[in-house]
């Protein structure tokens, strides 16, 4: 009987004991749910519960306007999304870049979340460049990702094609205020490995989970018209140059983990952190078109830190401002310059 009511005690307090580790465990979950949406802006969102947000979410393409303006806004978005129909190597309008569309990098129209959107961007400008260190209109963004993503040159920013697509950028971002920050607008920015990113062991990421579709000589494959691509290249000639923003570490990795293999959502990514530096090391270890950079960045405080090309603000080699380690570039920005 005493014997009965011992067991009877100890079960009781091994209960207890159990509520108070279950609550005690969850107790700093529920404080990082309420942090969840500024941390998430910030993008640091290194915890595994995934931050509940209101994202941007673009108006519905049925909703574009009838009449002259509204052609205006479907002629720029096919623009977009079939770009080299119109200036690939085989453009009706000229031939003018390397056959990529702008909706390769900027998927859905511009209209995805952490898929490079266009929902900010026409809020945000005319906007201050760190990198051409000066004022620039919106077209002139567009003009870079011409020069840079589609290694090509630019078309008349006072023609057509440059003014619709302005307007269907300005049409999507319709409801978004200056200076309002969006959710998933970019793509992640993953957080930093503690080593160098291995562009050996990215290559396994690449034929095991890329190469099916991008090619195993990273080509790419031409739709039938052979006017486009079905499946772009990721190196190689007709690839993005080695000033655009994929060919910087952090951007590539961030992207790929958001979007790649093809269906992959921030929410449900198919890549490890890790597999996504990697990959992108190997990737942009690769050949590809060259542009000469030497007056970007003008200003090295601005230059970033996973900007491969030197000279730099600080000490680190070229090699690891590809490849990283990243942490310790970073610490060093945060300290106090020295004098000497
Ligand atoms: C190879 C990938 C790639 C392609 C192709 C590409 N872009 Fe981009 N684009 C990017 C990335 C990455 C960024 C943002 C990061 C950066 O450059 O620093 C960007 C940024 C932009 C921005 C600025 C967005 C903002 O909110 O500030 C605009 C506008 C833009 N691209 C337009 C275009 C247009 C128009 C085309 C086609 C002519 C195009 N892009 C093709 C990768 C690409
Ligand atoms: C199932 C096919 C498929 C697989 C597998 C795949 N991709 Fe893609 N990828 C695409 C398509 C399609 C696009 C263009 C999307 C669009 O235009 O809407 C693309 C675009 C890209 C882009 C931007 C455009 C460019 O060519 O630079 C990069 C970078 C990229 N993929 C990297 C990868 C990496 C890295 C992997 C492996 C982890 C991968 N992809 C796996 C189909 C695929």
């Amino acid at each position: 009987m005493s014997r009965n009511t011992l067991y009877i005690v100890l079960a009781a307090l091994g209960c207890l004991a159990i509520l108070v580790i279950v609550f005690f465990s969850h107790a700093p979950l529920s404080s990082t749910h309420t942090n969840a949406g500024t941390a998430a802006a910030t993008s640091s969102a290194t915890s595994k519960t995934k931050p509940v947000l209101v994202a941007w979410k673009a108006p519905d393409t049925s909703a574009i306007p009838a009449g002259k303006a509204g052609a205006m806004i479907r002629y720029g978005r096919e623009l977009l999304a079939h770009t080299s129909n119109y200036f690939g190597p085989k453009g009706s309008v000229a031939q003018i870049s390397n056959g990529m569309n702008c909706q390769n990098c900027h998927l859905d129209g511009g209209s995805k979340l952490f898929a490079n959107n266009y929902g900010s961007f026409i809020s945000t400008y005319p906007k201050f460049s760190p990198r051409s260190n000066n004022i620039s209109p919106a077209s002139q963004r567009i003009a870079e990702c011409f020069n840079r993503s589609l290694n090509g040159t630019v078309p008349d920013t006072n023609g057509r094609e440059v003014r619709a697509m302005l307007a269907y950028m300005k049409w999507i971002g319709q409801d978004v205020k200056k200076g309002q920050k969006l959710f998933g607008n970019a793509s992640e920015k993953l957080p930093f490995l503690p080593v160098a990113a291995d562009p050996a062991k990215g290559k396994m990421v690449f034929v095991a989970k890329c190469q099916s579709c991008h090619g195993a000589d990273g080509g790419g494959l031409l739709a039938a018209d052979k006017k486009s691509y079905t499946y772009p290249p990721l190196w190689g000639k007709h690839s993005y140059n080695d000033g655009a923003g994929l060919y910087r570490l952090g951007n590539f990795a961030g992207f790929v983990k958001n979007n790649m293999p093809f269906g992959a959502t921030y929410r449900s990514p198919a890549l490890t952190n890790e597999e996504a530096w990697n990959v992108a090391a190997f990737v942009n270890s690769q050949p590809r078109p060259h542009k000469d950079q030497h007056q970007d960045w003008a200003d090295l405080k601005n230059k970033p830190i996973d900007f491969p090309f030197g000279p730099y603000a600080d000490k680190f080699s070229e090699q690891q401002h590809k490849f990283g380690p990243f942490k310790p570039i970073k610490d060093a920005q945060k300290e106090p310059i020295k004098k000497s």
